[in-house]
């Protein structure tokens, strides 16, 4: 593929992913704001543009056999782990933005997780099998994630395991 056509489906990508959870974020909005019909508009446009990243995705050759995205994965949360959010956190403390600092620390804290879950799943894909996995926990709130049975409350940011999601 040419260098800027390549360029312009990253580029794509990552708009089309933005526009697919800011529409999603804004279905629920709408819902909470007793605008269900607002909220279907936004759910149904939010799924056409993740239709569209994948597609911009797959256009870019970026999804391989399982083996291959088990290291992609496993890389992009070892960059955030190691140097995007290390840096983003320093820069957020400087300006004394807490929210920032917030929600960069949730995520830091699940990235850290994310890498292991990959690098132990990779391990059995690397012998073609698959990967025995417990049940997993999502904190709704902070991201947090966990493999087989957790703690009353969330260890990141405290909320109860009543509301974790179940994968
Ligand atoms: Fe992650
Ligand atoms: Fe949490």
């Amino acid at each position: 593929m040419h260098e800027m056509t390549r360029q312009d489906l990253l580029a794509a990508f990552a708009g089309e992913s933005q526009a697919h959870m800011r529409y999603l974020a804004f279905s629920r909005k709408a819902d909470k704001e007793g605008k269900p019909e607002i909220a279907r508009m936004f759910k149904a446009i939010t799924y056409a543009e993740q239709v569209h990243a994948h597609n911009h995705l797959k256009a870019l050759g970026g999804v391989g056999d399982t083996v291959k995205n088990l290291e992609t994965a496993a890389a992009g949360e070892n960059f955030e782990i190691t140097e995007m959010y290390p840096a983003y956190d320093a820069v957020a403390k400087l300006q004394d933005e807490k929210d920032a600092l917030r929600s960069i620390h949730y995520a830091l804290e699940a990235e850290k997780i994310h890498y292991r879950m990959y690098i132990d799943a990779g391990k059995d894909a690397a012998q073609g099998a698959d990967h025995r996995l417990k049940e997993i926990y999502v904190c709704p709130v902070c991201g947090y994630t966990h493999e087989g049975e957790c703690a009353d409350f969330c260890p990141v940011c405290g909320a109860k395991k009543s509301v974790f999601e179940k994968f």
